[in-house]
């Protein structure tokens, strides 16, 4: 470990910031909730890691990246996640068996001349996605088995990878074009994304497009919603929209625009079973015929950039609908929500991040520019008021420290 450009003082004060996050975890001071500690003593451990690490070897891997991920889509192709079983191992010899791979692609873990064939174990290996229990026989460590078991990784990954690298590679072009993004792009292309897949359709009209390709989509937006179905804990729905003694089975509770396969309104009937009155999971028409058997919830299609069939709803939820779509595309969704909204009644709930306005975590940083890709973006405070005032929308109250529902009103 190369320390040159550390001095001990650097160290001793980020070995300080780790001792302490640590035990605020172990002892249980920190806020409540898992995510927002071990957030702590995970950036104070990242700190560390940045600070030790040599300052070229981290640019190499930075710049390796797409390497990697080619090499993982590789792996994803050839099945061998499936292979890996859940406990136990599996052999090598059994995995060349099961993929028809050549031996020396699956089994060379160090550098010779099978080099350029050698890469996928053994990257799979260096990226801890298979750690090596004994030589020559991975199994699966816990976070191999947490993504294998829900196919989270299988469809995240596959859904990343088909639907968006084309555009992130092309990113710079892209820019170019449009000299950073002060002209428009000279053939009309609106997004990187449109750019990288040489079409004038937005992203969800193009997977329309593509059925396969929209049902890993919609299963990767089930599988990332693990964070953002804490959104059901932050916000008090029984309290804020249930406990009224007027409330009817036949009021319209909640409407979930653009909410896929209905998971987080499965998820609220689930935790709030006495919860009286409707909740419509409103999406494209494609999406919504995958719905096989809607639990609690009237599937409904509907175009967010169309006016709201759903009139006066308590609430109208809106899960990471947002950040897909620039400020401009959001006022039009905005707009014909508000024209169904019943003034002192209804609601607009925005399952969304808001960004801090320094020190943005790495992960909303990455996801920002995933956005970016498609035309949408993440979002500070100020941004989500500068988004929702003009509009004559007020944000009442920010709920949630680190996953966040946005409660905005009608202005009185
Ligand atoms: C990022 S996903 C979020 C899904 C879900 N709300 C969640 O939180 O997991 C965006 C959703 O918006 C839907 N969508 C995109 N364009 C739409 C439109 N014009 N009208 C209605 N839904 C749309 C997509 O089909 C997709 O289900």
């Amino acid at each position: 470990m190369a320390l040159s450009t550390v001095t001990s003082s650097d160290v001793q004060d980020l070995l300080n910031e780790v001792n302490a996050a640590g035990s605020e975890l172990t002892n249980g001071h920190a806020d409540a909730g898992p995510l927002p500690e071990s957030g702590r003593l995970l950036a104070a451990a990242q700190k560390l890691t940045a600070r030790l690490q040599n300052p070229v070897e981290r640019v190499l891997e930075i710049v390796g990246q797409s390497h990697q991920n080619a090499v993982i889509r590789a792996c994803s192709e050839l099945g061998i996640f499936e292979l890996v079983p859940q406990s136990g191992t599996v052999s090598l010899q059994e995995l060349v068996d099961k993929t028809g791979a050549d031996r020396q692609l699956l089994c060379e873990f160090r550098d010779g001349p099978s080099f350029p064939l050698s890469l996928p174990l053994r990257k799979l290996l260096t990226l801890r996605l298979i750690p090596l229990g004994e030589p020559l026989f991975p199994t699966k460590d816990r976070l191999m088995r947490t993504l294998t078991a829900t196919g989270t990784f299988t469809e995240v990954e596959a859904e990343t990878w088909c639907d968006l690298y084309q555009s992130s590679l092309k990113l710079p072009q892209y820019l170019q074009r449009t000299a950073y993004g002060t002209k428009p792009d000279p053939d009309g292309f609106r997004t990187p994304f449109q750019y990288g897949e040489n079409t004038k359709l937005n992203i969800f009209e193009w997977l329309k497009t593509r059925p396969e390709q929209l049902k890993t989509f919609n299963l990767a937006m089930e599988a990332v919603s693990f964070r953002t179905l804490q959104s059901i804990e932050v916000y008090p729905f029984g309290t804020e929209l249930g406990l009224n003694p007027s409330s009817s089975e036949d009021e319209v509770l909640l409407v979930d625009v653009g909410g896929g396969h209905g998971h987080k309104v499965a998820a609220m009937r689930a935790k709030f079973p006495d919860l009286k009155g409707r909740m419509i999971v409103q999406d494209l028409k494609e999406t919504i015929d995958e719905i096989q058997d809607p639990k609690g919830f009237e599937p409904m299609v509907h175009d967010f950039f169309a006016p709201q069939p759903v009139k006066g709803a308590r609430a109208y939820f809106f899960g990471r609908i947002l950040h897909d779509w620039s400020d401009e595309d959001c006022h039009r969704i905005l707009s014909n929500t508000i024209s169904a909204m019943r003034p002192g009644h209804s609601r607009i709930l925005l399952s969304e991040t808001v960004l801090p306005d320094t020190g943005v975590p790495p992960l909303a940083t990455l996801l920002d520019i995933h956005m970016m890709l498609i035309g949408g973006m993440e979002r500070s405070r100020k941004q989500w008021d500068g988004l929702l005032a003009p509009m004559g929308l007020e944000i009442v109250k920010i709920w949630g420290e680190d996953v966040n529902i946005i409660e905005a009103r009608l202005k009185e």
